[in-house]
């Protein structure tokens, strides 16, 4: 059986990333392939490098624009053969046609309930809002920002004290459940876009 090819693009930290390789990397066919990061420094990348994983970093300073790096990004993939792209803490907008080529198979986690709060530093305007109730949402990328067709969702608690850093680390923590988790039941054929209604993503049972 052909491995199902997962490519991640992370600008930061990688915790996700981490949870991805620690999950489902090597299990049921799922095959971390490669990791770009748009930041050479990123901590993500020796993160990749140290599963053994191929990594290569597309600075937009090497290109014309943003769509030529993109492009560029495409056809690296491309080579790669992947089959799913998934952004994780990539704090870059994808260009249009990077979203066409792939389009439902590029996914994103947001830690904010979507659509509340999409765009940066959703925990930050969450609290500033006075929200009582945030989460974490996982959801295809089409052409807006973190307005694509939602996979998968969960409810966190703001706590009492109204915490910012006990928000976040719950969170992550959620986010490292529900990412690796989407990507092991898009890779099992178990989530499907509703013919009718192309906002809706059908979750079969997991
Ligand atoms: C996560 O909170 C994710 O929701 C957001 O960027 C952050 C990335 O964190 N898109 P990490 O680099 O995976 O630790």
């Amino acid at each position: 059986m052909s491995s199902f090819r997962v490519a991640v693009l992370a600008s930061g930290t990688g915790t996700n990333l981490q949870a991805i390789l620690d999950r489902v990397h090597g299990v049921a066919g799922i095959e971390v392939a490669a990791v770009v990061s748009n930041k050479p420094d990123a901590m993500a990348l020796e993160r990749a490098r140290a599963a053994g994983v191929e990594t290569r970093v597309f600075e937009r300073a090497g290109h014309a624009d943003r769509a030529a790096r993109d492009a560029a990004i495409a056809d690296w993939l491309d080579q790669r053969d992947v089959d799913l792209v998934v952004l994780a803490g990539y704090m870059e907008l994808l260009a249009p046609e990077f979203v066409r080529r792939f389009r439902n198979r590029i996914v994103n986690v947001h830690p904010a309930l979507l659509p509340s709060f999409p765009g940066l530093d959703a925990v930050g305007r969450a609290l500033e809002h006075g929200v009582q109730v945030t989460g974490v949402t996982v959801h295809f990328v089409d052409e807006g920002i973190d307005s694509g067709p939602i996979i998968l969702q969960r409810a966190v608690e703001v706590p009492y004290t109204r915490d910012r850093s006990q928000l976040e680390e719950e969170i992550h923590r959620v986010e490292h459940e529900l990412l690796p988790e989407a990507i092991r039941m898009i890779a099992a054929g178990l989530v499907t876009i509703d013919a009718t209604n192309p906002r809706l993503v059908r979750v079969g049972k997991r």
